[in-house]
């Protein structure tokens, strides 16, 4: 599909730089150099899909158009300029203020043409399931052998895969080592007899998709969930639904890195696990059934983020609001380690040289460092991500800060960081591991009572359903 994108700029320099990026694109651009002309254009051609908006001189009527076009023409995804990101905190848009006026993408002047190219595709590129048709409906969807390598795929559990009635991406079943069939083509009819008949040969447990649609598959998935919160849905299923999305969504972000979309398909995620948390007791008996004591790094992250949430949940000052930073933030909280060999991933803290052990106390910074580009992420997040090694005796990095002096949505993801890992350590069940891990008084001062008696509440709850 053919972007077309309105452009507003009143620095004529910079307009000229930005007529040479687009000369050869397959991007059709119209630039406007007066902030009123955006109005007058959208409405004498609503086929835009992208505005851009610089915001580098900033002033009321800026904020007007954009909240016009969030209302009016709410298709329309909108990325800001800036010269400066202080601007942003001058016109209030910050965070939440951001995502509310519909704001997908802030780009920070002056970029190169990759990275307004990227920021331009990146937004259209895992919602192009919503424009999908069911053409072709009555021609036989041929089933196709495929071989290709493993990680070229992604399989889903087929217990929690959900489909809507078109397929949005290719659908497959995996024969061999390195064999896959493909039973559904994108934009043909779901039909789960068409699985049943393969289930008569062999039990079919996952049904895969080309790794490259993972964040079609998160951005579809996400948006099911937010339909699901008020339906009557099986809770297991909705719970087996978050955790599958959850975990290919780390997947995405630990392998392909983080860009402007998959940040707020995290808010989506998380909202997601707020709302299921929210639900029900014996969810949390459900979902601890589905954490895994195996080391690595992505049952590690959904764990830090599951206990986050239960944590959340038994605090009396966490709002919704809360729930969801520290959700992202547990989700992020390593995001540093991306910068430092792979190893780093799955080696514990007490296997590391010395050497090691120095470079390993900069992933907090280097996080941080990595989430600056992205405006739209909150500072609660990025200060979760700085300071979630911090202990509350001041023993932790990267400043060992006091107790006190810790954020205290950091404090809820330090302690939820330490029991994730801790229970991969010990090998044990969470709730087999919170009896043993409250009697270790020297790790008990490391954290903040408070959130400790939080923590074990979510496990006696349980116990009384
Ligand atoms: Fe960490
Ligand atoms: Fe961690």
């Amino acid at each position: 599909m053919l972007n077309k994108v309105l452009f507003f700029d009143d620095d004529i320099n910079w307009v000229k730089t930005l007529d040479v990026y687009f000369k050869d694109s397959k991007i059709e651009l119209c630039h406007v150099t007066i902030i009123e002309d955006i109005r007058a254009q959208i409405i004498k051609d609503p086929t835009f899909n992208i505005v851009i908006i610089d915001i580098s001189n900033p002033r009321r009527s800026i904020l007007e158009v954009i909240r016009y076009i969030k209302l009016n023409v709410p298709s329309v995804k909108m990325i800001l300029t800036v010269s400066d990101i202080k601007i942003l905190n001058k016109l209030g848009l910050t965070g939440g203020a951001l995502i509310k006026l519909g704001v997908e993408d802030v780009v920070v002047k002056p970029y190169s043409k990759e990275i307004l190219i990227k920021s331009i595709n990146g937004i259209k590129q895992f919602e192009t399931w919503k424009t999908l048709k069911n053409l072709n409906e009555e021609e036989d969807d041929q089933e196709e052998i495929v071989r290709e390598p493993d990680d070229h795929f992604t399989g889903v559990k087929l217990e929690n895969y959900i489909s809507g009635s078109i397929n949005v991406f290719d659908l497959y079943i995996r024969t061999m080592r390195n064999n896959y069939i493909r039973i559904f083509h994108r934009g043909k009819k779901f039909n789960r007899q068409k699985i049943e008949k393969y289930q008569f040969k062999e039990k079919i447990e996952y049904l895969y998709f080309k790794t490259a649609d993972r964040g079609t598959y998160i951005n579809f998935t996400n948006k099911l969930l937010e339909k699901m919160v008020d339906k009557d849905l099986n809770v297991s299923k909705k719970a087996g639904l978050v955790k599958e999305v959850s975990e290919i969504y780390i997947d995405e972000i630990f392998t392909k890195g983080i860009d402007a979309q998959i940040v707020s398909e995290g808010e989506s995620v998380c909202r997601n696990v707020y709302n299921l948390i929210q639900e029900d007791d014996i969810l949390f008996e459900l979902l601890e059934g589905y954490l895994n004591l195996e080391k690595s790094f992505r049952s590690h992250l959904f764990g830090t983020m599951f206990f986050s949430s239960v944590i959340c949940k038994n605090v009396e000052w966490a709002s919704e609001n809360t729930v969801e930073k520290t959700c992202l933030g547990a989700m992020l909280h390593d995001i540093g380690i991306l910068k430092l060999p792979e190893i780093f991933k799955t080696l514990s803290v007490k296997a590391m040289t010395a050497q090691q052990l120095v470079q390993y106390k900069n992933h907090p910074a280097a996080g941080v460092e990595m989430l600056a580009k992205f405006p739209s992420i909150s500072e609660p997040v990025k200060q979760i991500v700085y300071q979630h090694h911090e202990m509350a005796d001041g023993s932790g990095f990267p400043n060992g800060l006091p107790g006190i002096r810790i954020f205290p949505l950091a404090r809820i993801v330090a302690l939820a960081n330490y029991f994730s890992n801790y229970i991969v350590e010990k090998k044990m069940a969470p709730k087999q591991a919170i009896h043993e891990f409250v009697m270790e008084r020297n790790t008990m001062i490391k954290f903040d009572q408070a959130l400790i008696k939080s923590l074990i509440i979510g496990f006696i709850k349980k116990g009384k359903t």
